[in-house]
């Protein structure tokens, strides 16, 4: 084959020389896209960088901010864990704690400064946070240098953006001053009950006598009595045995008498027991109805079946309803025997409250003398103290209640009534 022909075919045709001029064009093409596409992709990226350090840095002065806050902040504001590991405190809760450095409470246990007798309340707000709800709590702390105060502490669950809490943030404030004022209120409202009844005291040791009198003349009448059976040597033991049962009785109404009064005078009083007036209109009554029957008097009761209890001092209650019975009694003495009736009601009046009248036949009173009755020695009889209607007063007063007269709607005499509040009217201030 001559060179010419050896040199042409060995040569790439026109076409194939094009093809592959196509090829690099488009690789070439690619290759600039992908320059472009990499330079804006680089260009976001640098965007998205700065837009990061931006907000770095903004959060970075909100925290600033907000520490600076924190920190100005009079009241104490922490951080804990739930089993009360302390992991911020700001300086005003320093100052609380009396902790010279942040490292001498945080990163330790909040308990180390709760007083004793407080740590189980404060874990039960702690647990109560953590379960998502907030709470307030009044408690004690002893400082670092063994200072005692209270405090108060408003507690929230601090939650992460998935709502699970991370930390109890509590806000806590020093209320030592607000609690020992509140305690000489509460010390002067003791005294103020205290002078009151130490006032009515003076009646009172007066009326002492008053009430003293009816057991101990019934002890001197059932011991004479047994006595006389004794020296004539005609009664049976048993019929002596029950004689003395009375003399008993009356000695241990006396004595009873006597507590009662105590309790009402004395400052750290106990607390008022449950007292069930139809039960105490039954004791009143045995005693009652002897005296009645002797002057001839009828008694009529009524009482309101399933009332609640009153709170009071039984024994107090019962010498109320009897001065006024022998009141009513002793004026009706001025009547027709057939025409003596003493009613005792116990019901409770329009507002739920517990009422006891005692009303008599009698005479009645003028209008004008229905205030003076109650003023401590008034008296109208010739062997009368004038204690009685004083010391059914006081008695009423110091139960919360009052005592008050009126003429009777139905006939003639009078009606006494008085009332006594339930638990919460008559104790609010003690
Ligand atoms: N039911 C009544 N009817 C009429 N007058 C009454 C009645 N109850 C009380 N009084 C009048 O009120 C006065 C004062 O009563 P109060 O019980 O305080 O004392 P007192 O009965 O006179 O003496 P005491 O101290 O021995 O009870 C009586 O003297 C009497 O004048
Ligand atoms: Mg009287």
């Amino acid at each position: 084959m001559p060179l010419q022909d050896t040199v042409a075919a060995a040569l790439p045709s026109w076409a194939t020389l094009m093809a592959a001029l196509i090829l690099m064009a488009s690789v070439l093409a690619y290759v600039v896209r992908l320059n472009l596409r990499l330079r804006h992709s680089k260009r976001v990226l640098e965007g998205e960088i700065a837009e990061r350090r931006r907000a770095e840095e903004r959060l970075a002065d909100n925290e600033q901010r907000l520490r600076q806050i924190i920190a100005s902040e009079p009241e104490c504001v922490k951080l804990q864990t739930l089993d009360g590991i302390l992991l911020e405190m700001n300086p005003a809760g320093l100052r609380l704690v009396e902790a010279g450095q942040p490292e001498e409470i945080v990163g330790t246990s909040v308990y180390r400064v709760i007083a004793p007798e407080f740590r189980a309340a404060y874990q039960a707000l702690s647990e109560k946070v953590f379960q998502g709800e907030s709470g307030i709590l009044e408690f004690q702390i002893i400082s670092l240098k063994g200072r005692r105060r209270w405090m108060e502490t408003h507690a929230v669950p601090l939650t992460d953006a998935r709502g699970q809490v991370v930390a109890l943030l509590g806000i806590t404030r020093d209320i030592t001053a607000r609690k020992r004022a509140e305690d000489e209120v509460r010390l002067h409202y003791r005294e103020l009950a205290h002078a009151a009844r130490v006032n009515t005291m003076g009646e009172m040791a007066s009326g002492l006598a008053h009430e003293l009198n009816q057991p101990l003349a019934a002890i001197a009448n059932y011991s004479r009595g047994c006595l006389r059976r004794l020296r004539a040597g005609k009664d049976s033991a048993d019929e002596l045995a029950r004689a003395f049962e009375q003399v008993c009785s009356q000695a241990d109404r006396a004595g009873d008498i006597i507590r009662s009064l105590r309790r009402f005078v004395r400052k750290d009083e106990a607390p008022p027991r449950p007292v069930d007036l139809a039960d105490v209109l039954r004791e009143a009554l045995l005693i009652a109805e002897p005296e009645a029957s002797q002057h001839q008097v009828r008694i009529a009761t009524e009482v309101v079946a399933g009332m609640a209890p009153v709170p009071g001092d039984a024994i107090q209650i019962e010498q109320v309803i009897l001065n006024l019975a022998r009141n009513a009694v002793e004026a009706m003495d001025e009547v027709d025997a057939g025409r003596r009736l003493l009613r005792i009601r116990v019901f409770p009046d329009a507002n739920g409250v517990a009422t006891v009248e005692v009303g008599d036949s009698g005479p009645g009173l003028p209008g004008d003398m229905l205030n003076p009755i109650f003023e401590p020695f008034f008296t109208t009889k010739a062997n009368g103290m004038g204690m009685g209607l004083a010391i059914c007063r006081s008695i009423v007063e110091a139960h919360g209640g009052t005592l008050g007269v009126r003429p009777n709607e139905t006939g003639p005499g009078l009606v006494f009534r008085f009332n006594l509040p339930g638990m919460e009217e008559t104790f609010d201030h003690e």
